[in-house]
């Protein structure tokens, strides 16, 4: 395997000093550069994920367009459903639609805990295609979807303010719930090992949801499985855990023994390091919707973040991913800034 000239980001997992703080943007391969979206003229958004040579070159746009420290593969956390026997479509401007979703026990028969070599084998090719065509340029980030966000698209079938059909099911069927959210743990552990092995330098563990739940609820339907996610990766591969909006168990998230921890912007940077500990890395946590900011107030308040952070045990990254109508020359201010950035 090649070796890294940017290694950034992995010297800051591992809590080195570095020279300068790394940078990379949740969903940076995607509809808001002119690139993307010539590629999603042609192509349907699985098609886009399956095709290697597609996803290999939709991954490595953010690196050549905006100058990001890190690859994240370009895919879906909705692949490991399709993979365990769910019908997935996404649906252009409304999002992922599932016809059959989870809603009895007799509907657990048609999922399975599937070989990931021969369900989602064109990812580890994607990604060794992927660090081929980067030569080291900069470290590649694999993901996967935390099993209580999974589980809330797999019951209720399509986005949702509220998932309340996914909690109800969690609620009146807990038996259920828990077999099914071990059986995406299963897959995910598979899954995530695979991608180290195919040559992903770090996992991000996306729990978008995370933040619907109370912290008991919290801790028994979502953290209880990262845990075993992280525990079952964390020496073979570096792992950053994002639980949007579930700040308030940043303490018990580090404990995971996770390298990284993701935060959004709704939580003062001062505050996470004080409920995560000296040692832990955090990543975030600008407002993505700031990006929609004219330019010289992106780069003031860019500054304010890196500035609260200190410069050390941190990763500069959005606190969700980029919005679509966010203009390449504010992401670009945006990864400018932390680059030019130097403590105080
Ligand atoms: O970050 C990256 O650039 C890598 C690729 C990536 C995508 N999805 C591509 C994508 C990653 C890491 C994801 C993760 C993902 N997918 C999450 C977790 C992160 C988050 O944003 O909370 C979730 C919840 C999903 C499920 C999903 N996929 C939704 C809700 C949608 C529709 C909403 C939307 O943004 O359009 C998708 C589609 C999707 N996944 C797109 C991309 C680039 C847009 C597809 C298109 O229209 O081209």
């Amino acid at each position: 395997m090649s070796l890294l000239k940017n290694d950034l980001l992995l010297r800051t997992l591992r809590g080195e000093k570095t020279e300068r703080v790394p940078v990379w943007m949740m969903r940076q391969a995607g509809r808001y550069l002119p690139e993307y979206l010539v590629i999603r003229e042609k192509y349907g958004f699985f098609e886009r994920c399956q095709t290697p040579e597609l996803a290999c070159a939709i991954t490595i746009q953010p690196v050549d367009i905006v100058g990001v420290d890190a690859a994240i593969l370009f895919s879906d956390i909705l692949v490991v459903p399709q993979a365990m026997g769910l019908e997935v479509q996404l649906i252009e401007s409304k999002g992922p639609f599932l016809p059959d979703p989870i809603k009895t026990a007799a509907d657990m028969s048609r999922v399975i805990v599937p070989d990931v070599e021969e369900t989602l084998g064109y990812v580890f090719d994607a990604i060794k295609m992927i660090k081929r065509e980067l030569d080291g340029r900069v470290p590649l980030i694999g993901f996967a979807g935390a099993p209580w966000t999974l589980l809330c698209y797999m019951v209720q079938g399509k986005g949702s303010k509220t998932f309340d059909e996914a909690k109800a099911f969690c609620y009146q069927q807990p038996v259920v719930a828990h077999q099914l959210l071990q059986m995406i743990t299963d897959t995910t552990i598979s899954y995530l090992r695979k991608q180290a092995e195919a040559g992903a330098d770090v996992v991000q563990v996306f729990d978008s949801w995370g933040g619907l739940l109370g912290p008991e609820d919290f801790e028994n339907l979502s953290l209880k499985y990262i845990r075993q996610i992280v525990t079952a990766l964390k020496d073979i591969v570096p792992v950053i855990v994002f639980a949007k909006g579930a700040w308030q168990s940043i303490p018990e998230m580090a404990a995971t023994g996770a390298h990284g921890l993701g935060i959004d912007w709704c939580i003062r940077p001062e505050t996470a390091r004080r409920m995560a500990g000296e040692n832990m890395v955090l990543q975030g946590n600008f407002d993505p919707a700031k990006l929609l900011s004219p330019i010289p107030v992106i780069e003031k308040e860019v500054t304010a973040m890196l500035d609260a952070f200190g410069g050390h045990r941190h990763i500069a990254n959005l606190g969700h991913g980029i919005l679509p109508n966010v203009p390449v020359a504010h992401a670009k201010a945006f990864v400018d800034t932390v680059k030019n950035w130097r403590p105080r």
